[in-house]
């Protein structure tokens, strides 16, 4: 069997990155993080490797591929793990999804030693959500040409344009990822209405605001979606809303990363809540990215602790619980989790374990009725309790 890459994750010897202290750096100067970099480039290649793998079971399970394939994915994990203790540098966003992104690879690899298959390629395929989750929460400008190359000699034929624009998305390939977008909205075949209910104007909008930081073109996009004739009324609606939205957010300049970004957060998200007529209407989507971003760069830029980043985390768990879809790693319950655990005394403790309860509560109702497992259940009695010993004695 040849690898088709000279970066062979078999080995992980010749993949290793060189001197792992001296870019122990939690971020350089330029915003980039040289250490997260480096296990990225490991983990992009064994993933090039194991991805179209994946995708074809009979391949996946070939006995002449499974040393190779169980010693990539063993390599990965440990690439992973590196990146959960850096993560605890770098702070709780990063870190959570460094470890989610680390518990993830472990299960895949250690299903595939189980002999279990199929689970284990599942599982491979879904790796590609925790590396997007991470890679649209921050600004960045320039396109990995790594990640392109190695897309580009994956055997990814299989793939439908929105797989590949969110492969794109998740190797950090962001305006080739905004072409397919824009590719896949100029098709008649999917009507603005089914590019909605998918989530991939909700993908598209984050890559724009968060990631590239380009209002300018997610506006032409959005006016040439409400100008098509097959565009529904209440898509219209969403649209005309998000039009709205960013321009008049851009004649306010929201560029700033200082500390008034946590009072304009604030203010985005009662904004948002403003042009909602219900919970799960999605007119204040722009108001809610723009405020994600915003915080995202808050939190990144402060250190930890404190009332006001506990703030910056709670309102970054309500944003990203109007965001969040089924399919992205849930980020909502930890940051909620984290405002509570750093400031139990604060007014908005309380608020934000509602909010936790609420979401907790959903996740657990089936058809039969609420089933929290006991270590769910425990960890909300606990963090209640944190806030109860921290209320100021009454009478
Ligand atoms: C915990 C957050 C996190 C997760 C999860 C994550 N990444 Fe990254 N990734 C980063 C950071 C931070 C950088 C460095 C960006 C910079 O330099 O500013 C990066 C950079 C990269 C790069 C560019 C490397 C270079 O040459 O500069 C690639 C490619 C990449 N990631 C691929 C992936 C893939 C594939 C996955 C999923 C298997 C993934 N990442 C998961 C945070 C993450």
């Amino acid at each position: 069997m040849a690898l088709a890459f000279g970066l062979c994750p078999a080995l992980p010897a010749t993949a290793a990155p060189a001197g792992t202290s001296e870019a122990n750096a939690a971020g350089s100067a330029d915003g980039g993080d040289a250490y997260a970099a480096e296990r990225m480039r490991v983990i992009m290649a064994i993933l090039a490797y194991v991805l179209p793998r994946s995708m074809d079971p009979s391949r996946f399970a070939d006995p002449e591929d499974s040393q190779a394939i169980g010693s990539a994915l063993r390599s990965m994990a440990e690439r992973a793990d590196d990146l959960e203790t850096h993560g605890v540098e770098r702070g709780s966003g990063f870190r959570h999804l460094a470890e989610v992104l680390a518990r993830d690879v472990r299960e895949a690899d250690r299903r595939f030693r189980d002999g279990r298959i199929e689970e284990s390629a599942f599982l491979v395929q879904q790796l590609t959500e925790n590396c997007l989750a991470c890679h649209a929460r921050l600004p960045s400008t320039s396109d990995t040409p790594m990640g392109q190359r190695l897309v580009e000699e994956m055997d990814l034929d299989g793939l439908t344009l929105p797989e590949r624009a969110r492969l794109q998305m998740a190797t950090r390939q962001f305006s080739a990822s905004l072409d397919t977008w824009e590719k896949i909205f100029a098709s008649p075949n999917t009507t603005p209405a089914q590019l909605d209910r998918m989530g991939y104007l909700g993908d598209y909008l984050t890559l724009c605001i968060r990631v590239t930081g380009d209002p300018q073109r997610a506006l032409a996009t959005l006016r040439r979606l409400a100008t098509r004739p097959d565009t529904s009324d209440w898509v219209a609606r969403d649209l005309a809303a998000w039009i709205d939205t960013l321009e008049e957010l851009q004649t306010r300049g929201l560029e700033t990363g200082d500390g008034s970004s946590l009072k304009t957060a604030r203010e985005l998200l009662n904004e948002g809540d403003r042009v909602r007529e219900r919970p799960a209407d999605k007119t204040g989507l722009v108001y809610d990215l723009v405020a994600s971003s915003l915080l995202y760069r808050y939190t990144e830029s402060q250190p930890w602790g404190g009332h006001h980043v506990a703030e910056a985390y709670y309102l970054l768990g309500v944003a990203e619980s109007r965001i969040d879809r089924s399919y992205w790693i849930s980020q909502s319950e930890f940051y909620l989790e984290t405002a509570i655990r750093m400031a139990p005394d604060a007014p908005f403790a309380r608020q934000a374990y509602d909010h936790l309860e609420k979401m907790t509560l959903q996740g657990y109702t089936g058809s039969s009725g609420v089933h929290l497992p006991d270590d769910v259940r425990e960890n909300l009695e606990a963090l209640e309790q944190l806030i109860d010993a921290s209320a100021p004695p009454t009478g």
